[in-house]
C-alpha cells in the first residue's frame, strides 16, 4: 500500500474528508491551499491527509481520515508518520495539528506519534461549525493545539 500525492486534476475523497471535518465548505478551501496525500488499497482510497503551510517553516497536518472499514489497523499512525517524514524532507521545522476537546481517540493518537499539546484556542468550534458537535459524550468546543519539532 502505497501512500501518494492525489493531483490537481483527480477527484477529492469528499466522504472520507468529510469523516474528519463536517464542513465541505471548509475542506474545499484549505485541500486548494495545501497538498492532499492518499493511501489507496485494491484501487480503493482508504486514507487521506492534508499537509497546509501555515507559516515559514511550519506545516499543519489537517483532515487525517481512515475509511471505517479500515480504522483500528494501525492506518493512522502510518499516514501520521509519512506525513512526519514527508515534512521533514521538504526542511519544515515544526509540524502542527488540532482536535476537539471530545475527541480522546485522536488525542491518544498524537500523542502516541510524539506530538506534545501546546494550547487551546478555544470556542474554535463554535465560532466556525453552525451545528453542535457531540463526540464521546462530550460536547466538542475547543480546539485543541498540538505541535512537534521536526529537527
Ligand atoms: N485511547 C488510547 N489509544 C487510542 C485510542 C483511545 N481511545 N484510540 C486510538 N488509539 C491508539 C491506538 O491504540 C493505536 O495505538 P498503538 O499503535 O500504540 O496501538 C493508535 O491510536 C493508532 O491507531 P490506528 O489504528 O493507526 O488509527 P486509525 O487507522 O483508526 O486512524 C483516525 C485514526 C483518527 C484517523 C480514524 O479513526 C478516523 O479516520 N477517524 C475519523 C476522522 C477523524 O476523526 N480524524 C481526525 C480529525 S482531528
Amino acid at each position: 500500500m502505497e501512500i501518494r500525492r492525489l493531483y490537481n486534476h483527480e477527484k477529492l475523497p469528499m466522504s472520507l474528508l468529510l469523516l474528519a471535518d463536517p464542513s465541505q465548505k471548509l475542506i474545499e478551501e484549505y485541500v486548494n491551499r495545501g497538498e492532499c496525500f492518499i493511501l489507496e488499497k485494491n484501487k480503493e482510497i482508504i486514507g487521506v491527509y492534508v499537509l497546509l503551510q501555515t507559516r515559514p517553516e511550519t506545516v499543519e497536518l489537517i483532515n487525517l481520515a481512515v475509511s471505517e472499514s479500515e480504522q483500528g489497523k494501525g492506518i493512522g499512525k502510518k499516514l501520521i508518520l509519512d506525513a512526519i517524514h514527508r515534512s521533514k524532507e521538504k526542511g519544515y521545522k515544526t509540524m502542527e495539528i488540532g482536535t476537539g476537546n471530545s475527541s480522546v481517540g485522536q488525542l491518544a493518537l498524537y500523542q502516541k506519534c510524539g506530538f506534545r499539546i501546546t494550547g487551546v484556542d478555544m470556542d474554535f468550534f463554535t465560532r466556525h461549525y453552525v451545528e453542535h458537535i457531540f463526540e464521546n459524550g462530550i460536547w466538542c468546543r475547543d480546539m485543541i493545539r498540538l505541535s512537534q519539532d521536526l529537527r
